[in-house]
């Protein structure tokens, strides 16, 4: 590995980054020399991409903290490649994140000056997308904010509401408020602010649930589990908290503080850009998210930058099981149902995996052979998850543009003790699909809070590489 010293930023305050043309000069120029130091040693290069932009803060900023999201990706990477002249050439072009989250690559193109489009597997990803980059009037969602809350204070009467197992997860005073405010919510609101006050509603539901803050997944606080009494006691007054925790309240402030947020977006982003999430599934990528709609254009998009799912990794799902709960999204389809779309899922049945899957490429088929012989189910789950994004890559291929890039942000795993190189496989199959790759890069993940080591046979994630493809 080759690690790359560079100067960048250090002449430029936040405040005079206004000029654009200079951003794009100094990462423009940190790029051409790792082009260079790739094509001559074809070693992936060590960078920091928080020093690479460093005029970008680490904090909260426009709507990237609306809501949460699991493995959300760190800003720094996209403004890096947005904001290349050599990447991407021309203003108002069109960019993709075939799997968008949260839209974390949606909201920087549109900062970038670019239009943008996006798909995700997870609906409660899609809604939290599409709030993050859409304007709205500060005046009238404080409005709506009012209204909503007192009607919410009025209700006597609850309606009860599909939400699985919430006896278990939520106080009963709790369940009554959450009902009441969902219940104006969809009684005040239509359109864009219905997305805003939906999205700002989840973004409270997890925090006043009886799950774990510090996990992903909802998993039960039990102070009974520690024997240190220090922590028992701690939980147990959260406990207390929650039972009568204030939740009309919060929703007041978390909406002030997405007020807030939404409107930055006027003064920032051109009425000419557009951003959307267009389809539930990056293997096939449509004009737009109705069933029906046609297949995106091929050779229609001008540059692609996304983090896609690890295998086994992540169970975006899951974690957002209380939100697509209390948002309707898991009345007509279960949390399996949507499981089954999700590239880097974990559960299969036996019959799934009598075939093993093969790539024609050794160095895939020799890494299965072996785990197979000791780990069936997982040998499936990282060979099917390379399959799978094999269409994924092949899908991005046909919809970008001849002479155009496409970067992807990806981390190597672990399977039963091995490593599991999944940027090197990714780069095999994206090459053997047409893409040439141009450059590698390392970075080092400080800290994402992105991975918690489940289970003996998957393994955590610590660095980050950035394959930069070129059609
Ligand atoms: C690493 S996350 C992306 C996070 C995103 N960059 C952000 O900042 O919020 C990967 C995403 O891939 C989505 N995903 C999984 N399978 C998918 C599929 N078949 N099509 C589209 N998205 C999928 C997951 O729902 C998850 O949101």
């Amino acid at each position: 590995m080759t690690t790359q010293t560079h100067q960048t930023s250090t002449i430029i305050d936040n405040n005079s980054m206004g000029s654009s043309d200079l951003k794009s000069l100094i990462i423009d120029r940190e790029l051409t020399k790792f082009f260079s130091a790739y094509e001559e040693a074809k070693k992936p290069i060590e960078v920091d991409f928080r020093e690479l932009v460093d005029w970008v803060p680490y904090s909260d900023s426009y709507t990237h903290y609306i809501h949460s999201y699991p493995a959300k990706l760190i800003k720094h990477i996209p403004i890096f490649f947005l904001n290349s002249k050599i990447l991407v050439p021309e203003s108002k072009s069109l960019v993709l994140d075939p799997f968008c989250g949260s839209g974390t690559v949606l909201l920087e193109s549109l900062l970038a000056g670019h239009s943008a489009i996006g798909c995700d597997a997870n609906p409660l990803a899609r809604l939290i997308a599409k709030v993050k980059t859409t304007k709205l009037e500060a005046e009238e969602l404080h409005k709506t904010k009012a209204s909503i809350i007192l009607k919410a204070k009025r209700f006597r009467k609850i309606v009860p509401l599909n939400v699985v197992n919430v006896e278990h997860w939520f106080s009963e005073s709790t369940i009554k408020q959450l009902s009441k405010l969902y219940r104006a919510i969809n009684e005040i609101c239509t359109g864009k602010e219905l997305d805003f006050f939906l999205v700002t509603f989840s973004s409270i539901v997890k925090k006043v649930s009886y799950a774990d803050p510090n996990l992903s997944v909802p998993v039960k606080i039990k102070p009974e589990k520690y024997v240190n009494d220090v922590i028992k006691d701690r939980l147990e007054n959260k406990i207390k908290e929650l039972n009568n925790v204030d939740v009309i309240g919060l929703f007041s402030s978390q909406s002030d503080k997405n007020i807030n947020r939404v409107s930055l977006l006027d003064s920032v982003t051109s009425n000419d850009v557009t951003a959307e999430v267009v389809s539930g599934d990056a293997r096939k990528i449509t004009k737009n998210i109705d069933c029906n709609s046609e297949l995106l254009d091929s050779n229609s998009v001008d540059f692609i930058v996304t983090s896609p799912p690890y295998a086994g990794a992540q169970k975006y799902i899951r974690s957002s099981s209380l939100s697509l709960g209390w948002l309707g999204l898991c009345e007509e389809k279960s949390l399996r149902d949507y499981e089954k779309l999700n590239i880097g899922r974990e559960h299969y049945s036996k019959s799934e995996y009598v075939e093993p899957i093969r790539f024609n490429l050794s160095d895939i088929d020799v890494f299965f052979e072996e785990v197979e012989k000791e780990n069936p189910l997982r040998a499936h789950i990282n060979s099917n998850y390379l399959k799978e994004m094999e269409s994924a890559v092949s899908e991005m291929y046909r919809v970008l543009k001849n002479d155009k890039y496409c970067v992807i942000v990806i981390g190597n795993n672990e399977v039963c003790g091995r490593k599991f190189e999944t940027q090197k496989y990714i780069r095999l199959l994206a090459e053997r699909v047409g893409f040439y790759t141009k450059l590698v890069l390392v970075d080092n993940i400080h800290s994402r809070g992105l991975m918690t080591k489940r289970n003996k046979t998957a393994s955590v994630i610590n660095s980050e590489w950035i394959l930069v493809f070129k059609k």
